[in-house]
């Protein structure tokens, strides 16, 4: 069933924060009380080259890039709760990642408030604030694009209406909220926010106004958020900095003492194999003025997650942890072959690639796959192929019997893509799929696997149109024919 569309109206949110707002924190804001919760800003150019794993072992969808690094990692528990944020300059890319994680988060929003060089200089983050036309096209890129929710966080502007048209702009593309953080792109945190620009932005449009920027001044406990709201006219609020600092602000019963958060934060960060200096990091912001403390040491000495349990006095969870996960990791690499199904939503699918050398020349899974699914009169495979425009690979879903397959590997054909879709549902459906040395099923003739194909010109026509089985013609290109005289290019 699909999940409800998720409402930024009345919401409490986890503000996006690179190299804070991966798994743990957001999990632990979600337990205290955070309606929402943005990650951190990831760019579009490293994530489009990501592939999405499910990680058995750790119950997460991670994404992860051609270097191995999880660039971000999500779980079903934050599924309808997580926004995916991106820092991009470009409508096309920008809508290839939101394509890529718009199954495994509740919404993807655009960053256009980042005032950092490294951001700008790409034409991403508060560059953008001076190219409207930029974001209207990124915007109703994605909103047209994706079946989620789309939003996007902008500063404000050097006037009151400069601002208002700008959000009244976005608006118009059909974001689902747009939150706003009521600082210049000049200005630093340490500046006072301007309550007087988002409230005027909050009356000015009716799409709902995410109000940020008022951790130093005026959010420090979870009773300060309703006059965030009351000063800034937004309905609903987002919290950085208070929230890096203790999560509880989210939690009506909060402030929580540090040294529980602290440890419900590091137990998620065990939980999820979450990497060692980012853990260090977050606590770090988390001791703030104790990070010189006895403990603010250790924890800074630490070099790996078990040194940090230890300072925490986790060892006991640490390695309780580790021998669950452990136990997963044996039963995943024994239970079965390497190439288990694992569901992804309503889709079965297998790391799998098609190996062209694995199969006689003219034979190839594809045709096995369409004669099965003759002999048992279901309709022909539907293949659905997706090319991923960054690096043109391509990745195809078969259709067969109402069941989906595909291969979690990304191919550099269409064919290819095809083909190990294919194999997927052959092989999990247990049906021969032609490999050499596998026991000859009848499935495809005998003549065609020994690959005497040697017609005439006229044969084979006949063969493209009157065969009951797949034919190949002489150049190596198959055609697979069928009652409605479909083409099919075979690699
Ligand atoms: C940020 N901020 C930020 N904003 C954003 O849109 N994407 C991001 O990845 C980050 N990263 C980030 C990291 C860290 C460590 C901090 C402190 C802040 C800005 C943040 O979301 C927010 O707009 C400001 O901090 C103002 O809100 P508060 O802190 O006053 O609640």
């Amino acid at each position: 069933m699909a999940s409800p569309r998720l409402s930024f109206r009345n919401i409490t949110a986890l503000a996006p924060m690179v190299r804070v707002g991966t798994l743990p924190m957001r999990l632990l804001a979600l337990d205290y009380g955070a309606d929402v919760v943005y990650c951190e800003e990831l760019i579009d150019l490293k994530m489009v080259q990501c592939q999405r794993v499910v990680n058995t072992v750790l119950q997460t969808v991670d994404f992860v890039a051609p270097d191995d690094r999880v660039m971000f990692r999500t779980c079903e528990r934050e599924k309808d709760r997580v926004v995916f944020q991106m820092g991009t300059a470009d409508p096309d890319r920008a809508l290839a990642v939101a394509r890529l994680v718009e199954k495994d988060v509740a919404a993807v929003d655009v960053n256009m408030g980042c005032p950092k060089e490294y951001s700008t200089k790409g034409g991403m983050g508060a560059a953008l604030l001076s190219d409207p036309d930029k974001i209207e096209a990124i915007l109703k890129k994605l909103v047209a694009g994706v079946s989620i929710p789309v939003t996007c966080k902008i500063r404000i502007l050097p006037s009151l209406q400069e601002t208002v048209d700008l959000v009244q702009r976005i608006e118009r593309t059909g974001v689902a909220a747009v939150a706003v953080h009521g600082r210049f792109k000049e200005e630093r945190p340490r500046h006072p926010v301007h309550c007087d620009y988002i409230q005027a932005v909050a009356q000015a449009v009716s799409v709902p106004v995410i109000a940020n920027g008022g951790s130093l001044d005026l959010v420090k406990t979870n009773a300060d958020v309703a006059e965030f709201k009351r000063a800034s006219g937004a309905s609903s609020v987002m919290l950085a900095r208070a929230a890096m600092w203790n999560a509880s602000v989210f939690s009506s019963q909060g402030p929580l003492p540090l040294e529980k958060v602290m440890e419900d934060y590091l137990k998620y960060a065990i939980r999820y194999d979450n990497n060692a200096f980012n853990t260090k990091y977050c606590l770090c912001q988390m001791l703030r003025d104790k990070v010189e403390s006895p403990l603010g040491k250790q924890v800074q000495a630490a070099q790996t997650n078990t040194e940090i349990s230890k300072a925490y006095g986790l060892q006991t969870f640490y390695q309780h942890t580790q021998e669950e996960l452990q136990a997963r990791r044996d039963t995943s690499q024994t239970s079965s072959q390497p190439e288990r199904p694992v569901m992804d939503g309503d889709v079965t699918t297998m790391a799998i690639r098609f190996e062209r050398r694995e199969y006689p020349p003219q034979i190839t899974p594809k045709m096995f796959l369409l004669e099965w699914s003759r002999k048992e009169k279901l309709e022909q495979p539907h293949y659905d192929t997706v090319e991923r425009s960054q690096d043109r690979s391509f990745q195809s879903t078969v259709t067969v019997a109402e069941k989906k397959y595909r291969s979690s590997l990304w191919e550099k054909s269409k064919k290819f893509a095809e083909q190990a879709s294919a194999i997927v549902c052959l092989r999990t459906l247990g049906i021969p799929e032609g490999r050499i040395g596998e026991e000859d099923s009848g499935l495809v003739s005998k003549r065609k696997r020994e690959g005497k194909i040697n017609g005439s010109a006229e044969e084979k026509r006949k063969k493209l149109h009157v065969a009951s089985i797949p034919e190949t013609v002489s150049s190596g290109v198959a055609v697979e024919t069928n009652g409605d005289h479909h083409r099919a290019e075979q690699p």
